[in-house]
């Protein structure tokens, strides 16, 4: 039996008193997984594990995914995403503005991802020791079934068109991004997802349409489009649905990338190093 303690918020719960360090028996990780499917971010508190457990506890879920960025890969590790502002030898170690705005991983894929595990290695603080780069999670299934009648009709059954290159080059600083190359154009092509997805572990319906990557609704005008966006970003961002994550270093937390939008909080800079490594699940195709 799990000690699982929920946030509070509209998702999320701390699980207590298991060491990822040590070996999960098959019971223990299907609840962990269950209450994933429940809680929609999960987290552990004052883990140390290193690279390959961080990727064997991630497999045990199912496949892993390489990133396209492979410039912020780990060396040695193509399952770890970098995510850091930290410089070494003139070089970025990792992605220094991933989450700038509300997203789901890969939802720019045909296949997005399942869900994300992402350990913290170096978190940042303020003057006053609180720590800084927090991550805002907002439940799309909370957004979902609060969303008015109304506009639920307008946008059941539709699709919406995401676009990697829309959230890669968005409002980015100069000099954070290469520009993508022909393999990560050619890996990328626009595609559409149905905007009510239903959850595949719990049949939830879920709602898919994120601020960084979704560009338009195929098959309205381009102006009612935008304005059906901007009232789904606006909606889906609510206090209401959210939880915002307080790093520590040695967290090691997991969301699901269906039932979840996430964005990063940039609020520090170096000196202030922020390092963190990302594991991706293999999701399914929505439906
Ligand atoms: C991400 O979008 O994967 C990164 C989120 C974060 O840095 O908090």
């Amino acid at each position: 039996m799990l000690d699982i303690r929920p946030t509070g918020a509209a998702l999320g719960a701390e699980i207590c008193s298991i060491d990822l360090s040590t070996e999960i028996d098959e019971a223990t990780l299907r609840a962990v997984e269950k209450a994933l499917h429940e809680h929609e971010v999960i987290y552990f508190r004052d883990q140390r594990i290193s690279p390959e457990q961080h990727v064997a506890f991630s497999a045990r879920f199912g496949a892993l995914e390489k990133h396209l960025r492979v410039d912020c890969c780990k060396p040695g590790f193509p399952e770890i995403f970098v995510v850091s502002n930290v410089i070494e030898n003139g070089k970025p170690i990792g992605t220094q503005d991933a989450g700038l705005f509300w997203h789901s991983d890969l939802a720019y894929m045909s296949v997005p991802s399942r869900g994300s595990l992402f350990y913290a290695h170096e978190v940042p603080h303020d003057a006053d020791g609180r720590p800084q780069g927090d991550t805002m999670f907002a439940s799309t299934t909370a957004a979902w079934q609060a969303l008015p009648d109304d506009i639920k009709r307008i946008v059941a059954g539709r699709r919406a068109v995401t676009s990697y290159a829309k959230g890669y080059y968005r409002d980015r600083k100069s000099g954070t991004r290469p520009p993508l190359t022909e393999t990560q154009k050619a890996r990328t092509p626009d595609v559409e997802h149905p905007i009510m997805r239903t959850h595949p572990y719990n049949g939830k319906p879920c709602l898919f349409v994120n601020e960084g990557y979704t560009a338009s609704i195929a098959g309205l005008a381009a102006d009612e489009s935008e304005r059906m966006l901007k009232l789904l970003f606006e909606h889906v961002s609510r206090p209401e649905f959210i939880y915002r994550h307080q790093w520590r270093a040695g967290d090691f937390l997991i969301w699901d990338n269906c039932a979840t939008q996430h964005r990063a909080v940039f609020d520090y800079a170096l000196p202030q190093r922020r390092r963190m490594e990302r594991t991706t699940l293999t999701g399914t195709a929505p439906f």
